[in-house]
């Protein structure tokens, strides 16, 4: 797939507006960010604001270069110089102690900060043009699913966002995974885009993983990355059967058909085939949950994939997606 590429003038632009204290939406490799000035703490507040996020929830800081990033951190340890060099710029964030340069605003209050280069052309030219950090969560609201288009952005935040650059959709499709590398030994705080197979081999040693962050966020609630429709996971064998029992009773059900089963045909609202590469899966899942929304789905049935490479990332969104809902 082509990759769309921003022109100069909106990077230009684009640049201009965080300058200014604005918020730019902007494409990465694994998502689309909504970005603020990582150093003002106004914008970074607005963040907050429009993604309806509790402000304990730190942010992660992007950076043009694996070799600006002992400007936002105390000190860089031998394992996060490492990891830097080698999946840099990538889908992996590094938790790290803070440098004094980061606002207290960006990280929720905690002295440490999370920072990031992106793999996006267009997301290292705004970085570039701009010169500093770029504090951005995932450009959707609290709670709900990550956009992977700059569509997808327009539709969920719209006139909430002073600029949206569109770099066309994004090429992984889940989270960057995210390391806590303050200490000696390193854990994985969310799975995402670099694969636990990939850190391992880096270190020459197994990898904690933690799907859940230690990081303690009042009133943080087990549902994230979640579509409107309640979300069940089965076993694969039963996605059909339960489809078709949840429909029968009055649901509008939407199936995430896995790849053991495409061409079966389900009585349900409607069904994506699930491909059976786990890339192509990453890249699309948000998609396909967004989509089984679009069609009025109110119930998605799905399985969990085989939790190794990036299944284990979208085995952990799912059950995320899955997770009990707050009250509406
Ligand atoms: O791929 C990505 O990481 C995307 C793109 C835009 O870069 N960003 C993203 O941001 O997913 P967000 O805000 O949706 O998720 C950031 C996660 C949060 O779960 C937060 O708790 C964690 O990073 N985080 C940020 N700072 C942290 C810190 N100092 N310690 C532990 N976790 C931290
Ligand atoms: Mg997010």
């Amino acid at each position: 797939m082509r990759r769309v590429t921003a022109r100069n003038s909106d990077i230009e632009k684009a640049a201009g507006v965080l300058r200014a204290g604005g918020l730019v939406a902007f494409p990465t490799e694994t998502v689309y960010g909504l970005g603020a000035n990582a150093e003002d703490s106004a914008a970074v507040a607005r963040v907050f604001q429009v993604k309806a996020r509790p402000t304990s929830h730190p942010l992660i800081v992007h950076i043009g270069g694996a070799e600006q990033l002992g400007e936002w951190v105390e000190d860089v340890p031998a394992t996060a110089r490492l990891l830097a060099e080698r999946f840099w710029p990538g889908p992996l964030t590094l938790v790290l102690r803070r440098g004094g340069r980061v606002s207290l605003d960006a990280t929720g209050g905690l002295e440490t900060v999370a920072v990031r280069v992106p793999d996006h052309p267009v997301a290292l030219a705004l970085l570039s043009a701009f010169g500093g950090g770029v504090a951005a969560p995932s450009a959707n609201r609290f709670g709900s699913v990550s956009p992977t288009t700059a569509n997808h952005v327009r539709v969920e935040l719209g006139d909430a966002v002073d600029f949206v650059l569109d770099g066309g959709p994004c090429q992984v499709g889940v989270e960057s995974t995210i390391v806590d590398a303050t200490g000696e030994v390193p854990s994985v705080l969310r799975p995402g885009g670099v694969t636990r197979e990939d850190l391992e081999a880096a270190l020459g040693r197994r990898i904690a993983v933690h799907s859940t962050s230690r990081v303690r966020v009042p009133g943080q609630h087990p549902s994230h990355y979640a579509p409107r429709a309640r979300v069940v996971l089965v076993e694969p064998e039963k996605v059909i059967a339960e489809a078709e029992l949840a429909q029968e009773v009055g649901h509008q059900v939407g199936v995430l058909l896995p790849p053991s089963f495409s061409g079966a045909q389900v009585k349900a609202h409607a069904v994506v085939a699930v491909p059976g590469s786990m890339a192509a899966y990453a890249r699309g899942l948000y998609g396909f949950l967004r989509e089984l929304d679009q069609r009025g789905c109110d119930l998605i049935v799905a399985s969990l994939p085989v939790e190794e490479g990036l299944g284990l990332a979208i085995a952990n969104r799912l059950r995320r997606a899955a997770g009990p809902r707050p009250r509406e």
